[in-house]
């Protein structure tokens, strides 16, 4: 995969990338990330890449020209490959893993990240995306690129040596993942649950199943409302509800 990031601000994503699992993936060659900055692209002698609102009003816009002809940069660079050009914006969409899951199976993103109070609404005109990372207002776009290219890049069969943990995942099974136990069996007087220790593989794969849906009822009910329970879960599920009823009445 190929990773384009339009910012004015590439040193910022020098340390997330250049650690871990990123930094691996590059190396290895499952992903080439590389930055762009519009600056490059800017308007006479001072670079100029942004300007005052037509109509007056607070704070200064992105200039189309820049980012237009840093996009260009980038086609001219790979004519061949499909492109998803994404444009970090708090009004669009918000991001998720199902998202993240549709980027990793792309050939190549293209991230914009804005700065100052907006863009100039041409610019819209070049994506085929408009995401949010979530509601409220970064100072820039390039911490909500960085955290969609992380999850992106973590999905790339390959890239996890585990790919039953990253299937596994919080939010991709649609629940929050089961809790987890290692060494001491004891803890300060908190013990492992028995049925982890007892070897038998069925009773541990029905526990963590059970538990992954108690913690999605307990954390994120909201998340259930959108699952087509098995006969099994629905019978848990009245279990957890009368669990917390009996507690409630204490
Ligand atoms: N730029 C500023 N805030 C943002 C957000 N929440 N998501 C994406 N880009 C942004």
């Amino acid at each position: 995969m190929k990773i384009d990031i339009v910012t004015l601000f590439p040193e910022m994503f020098e340390s997330p990338f250049g650690h871990s699992i990123v930094k691996r993936a590059q190396e290895d060659e499952f992903v080439q990330i590389e930055t762009v900055n519009f600056r490059n692209f800017g308007k006479g002698k001072h670079r100029v890449v942004d300007d005052t609102p037509y109509g007056g009003g607070a704070g200064m816009l992105l200039k189309p020209e820049p980012i237009f002809e840093a996009i260009e940069s980038i086609e001219e660079k790979s004519v061949r490959s499909k492109k998803r050009i994404i444009l970090m914006d708090p009004a669009g969409k918000k991001f998720d893993q199902e998202m993240a899951e549709e980027f990793s199976r792309e050939e190549h993103l293209v991230f914009i990240c804005g700065h100052y109070e907006g863009y100039d609404e041409r610019i819209r005109s070049l994506v085929t995306d408009e995401v949010s990372l979530g509601d409220y207002v970064l100072t820039g776009g390039e911490l909500a690129a960085m955290v969609m290219v992380d999850a992106t890049v973590r999905l790339i069969p390959g890239v996890v040596g585990n790919q039953d943990s990253v299937l596994e995942d919080s939010h991709s099974t649609g629940l929050l993942e089961h809790p987890h136990y290692t060494r001491p069996a004891v803890y300060e007087g908190m013990e492992v649950p028995e049925v982890l220790r007892s070897g038998n593989h069925q009773l541990i794969e029905e526990w963590r199943h059970k538990e992954s849906l108690r913690r999605t009822y307990l954390r994120r009910p909201d998340l259930i409302e959108s699952l087509d329970l098995t006969a099994e879960e629905q019978s848990w599920l009245a279990e957890f509800k009368s669990e917390q009823l009996s507690q409630d009445e204490h």
